[in-house]
C-alpha cells in the first residue's frame, strides 16, 4: 500500500519519531492541520471521477458510522468483504497528510480505480471544485453542536496530531470561535445544507441514525441507486450498531496505533450516544453555548436534536 509495502500501522510506527501535535495553519481562514495545509494546492486540484461518492462531516460527526454502512451497502451487506481493509485504507481521506511513510489520501487515491468512495471534513467552499463539476454524489452528516464538541473534545485528547485541548471551558470558547482543526462547526453544517438542494447532497443527522438506523440506512442505499434486500439491511444495521463497530478491528481505528491514537486516553469507539453533552457541560456552560448558538445559527433553520 505505501511505497515499502507497509500495513497502515506499520506506516504509523515508523513514522513515530516524526509525529507531534501538528499547529493548524489557515487555508482561506479555515485552520487546518499544518501538513494539509502545506499539501493544499495538490488537494484542490484534486479531480474526482464522477461516480465517486464523498462522504463528508464535520470531524465527529458520524463519518465511520457512514463510511461502513456505504461499504456495506456496495458489498451487499458482505462482512467478509467490509473486513478486507481497515477504514482510512478502504475509504481514502481526501485530505489527510501525514508524515511519511504514512501514506495521503491523494496517494491512496492514485492507487484506486472510481468509483471509489472518499472521506472529507473540509468545509463546502474547500471542497475540490471537481466534485461540483462532475456532480458527484455528497453524503453529508451532521450532529448536534453539543455532543460534537464533547466527541471532538475527546478525539483532541487521544490524537496526538491535533493541538492539545486544553481544559473542557477553554475549548467550548474554541469550538465557539471556530478555532478547532477543520474550523468552524456551525459555518460547517451551515455550508452545506444551503447548498444541498441545488448540489443534491444527501444530508443526514446522527440523531435520526441512531434513532431509527434502518430508515437512514434505507435512504443512504436509495441515494446511491442501490437496492438490496430487507434481509441485508438489517443484517448491515446490525453489523453498523455501536457494539459491533466498537468491536470489528476493521472499523475501530485499532489500526492506529500511538503514537497517532492513544486509545487508552480515550477509545476512538468511544461512547456513541446521543445526549453524552448533559454529562460535560454545566448549567451555566449550556446557557451561555446556546445564547451564542442563537445568534450563530439564526439565518438558517437547521432541525438538530440535542437530546432523542
Ligand atoms: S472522525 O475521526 O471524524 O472520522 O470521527 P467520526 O467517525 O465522525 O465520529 C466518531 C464518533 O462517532 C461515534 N460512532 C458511532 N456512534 C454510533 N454508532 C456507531 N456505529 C458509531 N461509530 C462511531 C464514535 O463513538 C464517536 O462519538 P463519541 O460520542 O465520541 O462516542
Amino acid at each position: 500500500m505505501s511505497k515499502e509495502d507497509l500495513t497502515y500501522s506499520e506506516a504509523i510506527e515508523k513514522a513515530g519519531a516524526s509525529i507531534t501535535r501538528f499547529p493548524l495553519i489557515p487555508i482561506r481562514g479555515v485552520p487546518l492541520m499544518s501538513y494539509i495545509a502545506n499539501s493544499w494546492d495538490s488537494i484542490w486540484a484534486f479531480r474526482p471521477d464522477p461516480s465517486d461518492l464523498l462522504i463528508a462531516t464535520y470531524p465527529k460527526a458520524g463519518t465511520t458510522w457512514t463510511q461502513e454502512i456505504v461499504d456495506l451497502l456496495l458489498h451487499n451487506g458482505d462482512a467478509e468483504v467490509c473486513k478486507r481493509a481497515p477504514t482510512p485504507v478502504r475509504i481514502p481521506f481526501l485530505e489527510i497528510c501525514s508524515p511519511p511513510p504514512i501514506p495521503s489520501g491523494l496517494d491512496l487515491l492514485k492507487t484506486r480505480d472510481p468509483p471509489r468512495v472518499i472521506k472529507t471534513h473540509l468545509p463546502f467552499q474547500l471542497v475540490p471544485p471537481g466534485f461540483w463539476e462532475n456532480k458527484c454524489k455528497v453524503i453529508y452528516v451532521a450532529r448536534n453542536a453539543k455532543d460534537n464538541m464533547v466527541s471532538y473534545y475527546h478525539f483532541d485528547r487521544m490524537n496526538l496530531t491535533q493541538p492539545e485541548p486544553g481544559p473542557w471551558d477553554g475549548y467550548i470558547e474554541k469550538f465557539m470561535r471556530g478555532q478547532l482543526s477543520w474550523g468552524s462547526w456551525y459555518d460547517h453544517v451551515k455550508g452545506y445544507w444551503v447548498e444541498r438542494e441545488k448540489r443534491n447532497i444527501l444530508y443526514l443527522f446522527y440523531e435520526d441514525m441512531k434513532e431509527n438506523p434502518r430508515r437512514e440506512v434505507e435512504r443512504i442505499m436509495k441515494y446511491m441507486d442501490l437496492s438490496v434486500s430487507d434481509e441485508v439491511i438489517n443484517k448491515i444495521v446490525e453489523l453498523t450498531s455501536f457494539k459491533n463497530m466498537k468491536e470489528n478491528p476493521m472499523a475501530n481505528y485499532s489500526c492506529v496505533p500511538a503514537p497517532v491514537f492513544d486509545h487508552s486516553i480515550s477509545p476512538f469507539m468511544r461512547k456513541g450516544e446521543v445526549g453524552d453533552w448533559t454529562n460535560h457541560f454545566t448549567p451555566e456552560q449550556s446557557k451561555m453555548f446556546d445564547e451564542d448558538y442563537e445568534e450563530q445559527m439564526k439565518d438558517v433553520n437547521i432541525p438538530f436534536r440535542t437530546l432523542i
